[in-house]
C-alpha cells in the first residue's frame, strides 16, 4: 500500500481512463509517488541495527512465499446486485492501483539504493516490492475473473507522479500500511463471524495477507527511528502522539 490520497482537479463524475474501471478521478483514487532517494540512501540503519536485522530475517523468510497460489480460482462464488458488484469492483480496482503504486516505489527505492551501494536497505525494499507485486497480481487476477482487465504498466506511465520529501513518505506510508493491516484482518474477522457475507473466494487470502503489511508498517517504523530530527522537538512530538 502508499500514501494516502491527494486532491485533484478533475470532476468527480469523468473516469480517468475507460480501460480502468472505478478510477475515478475524486479524493480517493489511489496515486504513483516518489521521493527524496538519494536522501533515503543516507538511512543511518545503525541506530536500528538489532531491529532492522530482525525485520529483514522476516522478509527474507517469506512466510507467505506458498500463500499467494497463482492458480487459485478467484471468481465470485454468488451474484451480486449491480451496486453490490460496483462496490466489489471498485474494492477491486481501488486495492489493485493502491498495491501496485506500492511495488512501483519500494522497486524504484531498491533500484536506487542499490546504485547507492546500500545493498541491505536495497534488499529490504525489493523483498516488500515482492510483496506489494503479489498482493497486485492477485488482485488484478481477481478483477479479470470480473471480466475487467487493466493495464496496470501504462496506467502507471499516465497517471501523474507526485513527490513527496522523504519524511512525508515515511510517515504516509507508515500509516498506510498499518490501515491496510487493519482493512484486512477486519474484513477477514467481519467475514470469520458472518461467512454468509463471503461471496468470493478472495477474501480466503486475507490473514496472512494484512499480515505482509503489518510487517511493512513495522519496517517503516524502523526507518522513521533512523532519522532522530522527525521525532524531535514539538513538531517530532506532536508528530510521536498523532500517531500513538
Ligand atoms: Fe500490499
Ligand atoms: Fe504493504
Amino acid at each position: 500500500m502508499t500514501p494516502a490520497s491527494t486532491p485533484i482537479s478533475a470532476p468527480a463524475h469523468v473516469p480517468a481512463n475507460p480501460a480502468a474501471p472505478h478510477l475515478r478521478e475524486d479524493l480517493l483514487a489511489p496515486r504513483f509517488y516518489t521521493t527524496e532517494i538519494d536522501k533515503a540512501a543516507r538511512t543511518y540503519l545503525d541506530l536500528e541495527r538489532p531491529a532492522f536485522e530482525a525485520m529483514l530475517g522476516e522478509m527474507e523468510a517469506d512466510y507467505n512465499r506458498d500463500h499467494f497460489d497463482r492458480q487459485a480460482p478467484l471468481a465470485r462464488w454468488q451474484a451480486l446486485s449491480p451496486g453490490e458488484k460496483q462496490a466489489y469492483e471498485s474494492y477491486l480496482v481501488r486495492s489493485c492501483v493502491s498495491e501496485f503504486s506500492g511495488f512501483l516505489l519500494f522497486k524504484e527505492l531498491s533500484r536506487r539504493l542499490f546504485q547507492a551501494q546500500r545493498q541491505e536497505l536495497g534488499r529490504l525494499f525489493q523483498l516488500m516490492a515482492r510483496d506489494e507485486a503479489r498482493h497486485a497480481g492477485f488482485l488484478n487476477r481477481a478483477l479479470v475473473a470480473e471480466g475487467i482487465s487493466i493495464d496496470l504498466p501504462s496506467l502507471s506511465s499516465k497517471r501523474p507522479v507526485i513527490w513527496f520529501p522523504l519524511s512525508w513518505v515515511l510517515y504516509s506510508v507508515y500509516l498506510s500500511e498499518k490501515i491496510g493491516y487493519w482493512r484486512y484482518i477486519l474484513i477477514d474477522r467481519h467475514l470469520k463471524a458472518h461467512p454468509e457475507n463471503a461471496f468470493a473466494p478472495l477474501f480466503d487470502f486475507f490473514e496472512p495477507w494484512c499480515q505482509d503489511e503489518n510487517r511493512h508498517g513495522d519496517i517503516f517504523n524502523l526507518l522513521i527511528r533512523c532519522w532522530p530530527q522527525l521525532k524531535r522537538g514539538l513538531r517530532g512530538r506532536l508528530l510521536s502522539r498523532f500517531f500513538l
